[in-house]
């Protein structure tokens, strides 16, 4: 996995049809998706559940691109060997899930897996001020966590506090939650280059029509480009 900073789109298979994950894996990937964004939900941290270690272990040789796994769940630190064993490539935990994110960090590095660290939108970018040289990745979150379909929350400002705080360290800005073509102009103009969406790519879409799927992604890219 090499670093730039180029706009990656990451469908969130949040929105996928959860009886097919192997074929809406590749049907997203064969339209053009960067990385592939798998939210990991434990109806605690956040009041929904999706799927463990043994279900992302089972996406794994369905994803050729970056397998991008978003954990909401708490505690994090007993988990973190067994999505490296399912081969997670970025691991993100939460800064408010827990009082040792900087010690969590440590241990998803260790386990051989890029570091991301989520921010949810209460929380301010100084929360993770001292974490920048143990993160590969920075998850800006413009819903609060635990379903799909929600309306996005401007975090603009907190987009270009951390693009400045990051100065040129290789440390991702990823933006999840309510990307869709008018709002996903503004976040790349802040200084995002991952940029999660759901239901924005699935909508309308199915493994048997998945060029609905490429359209969709095609037409956030035209915003950002058409926006810059
Ligand atoms: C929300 C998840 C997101 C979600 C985004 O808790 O972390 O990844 O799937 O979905 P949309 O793009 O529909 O807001
Ligand atoms: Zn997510």
């Amino acid at each position: 996995m090499s670093f730039d900073r180029s706009i990656k789109i990451a469908p969130s298979i949040l929105s996928a049809d959860f009886a097919n994950f192997g074929a809406e894996i590749r049907a997203i990937e064969d339209q053009g998706a960067d990385w592939v964004h798998v939210d990991v939900m434990d109806g605690h941290f956040v009041p929904n559940l999706t799927f463990g270690p043994l279900a992302v272990k089972a996406f794994r040789p369905h994803v050729k691109t970056v397998m991008d796994v978003h954990l909401m769940i708490a505690p994090v630190d007993p988990y973190i060997d067994a999505y490296a064993d399912a081969g997670a490539d970025v691991l993100t935990a939460h800064v408010e899930a827990g009082p040792h994110i900087h010690r969590t960090l440590q241990a998803i590095r260790g386990a051989g897996m890029k570091a991301g660290v989520a921010l949810n939108p209460g929380t301010p970018a100084e929360a993770v001020a001292h974490l920048l040289d143990l993160t590969d990745l920075i998850c800006v979150m413009t819903v609060n966590p635990g379903f799909g379909g929600q309306k996005f929350i401007d975090m603009t400002a907190k987009v270009r506090a951390l693009r400045g705080m990051i100065g040129d360290r290789p440390v991702h800005i990823e933006i999840d939650g309510g990307v869709d073509p008018n709002t996903a102009p503004l976040v790349a103009q802040a200084g995002a280059d991952v940029l999660v969406a759901g239901s924005a790519v699935f909508k309308g879409g199915s493994v048997d029509n998945p060029a609905v799927y490429g359209a969709n992604m095609q037409a956030i890219r035209k915003s950002i480009s058409g926006a810059s």
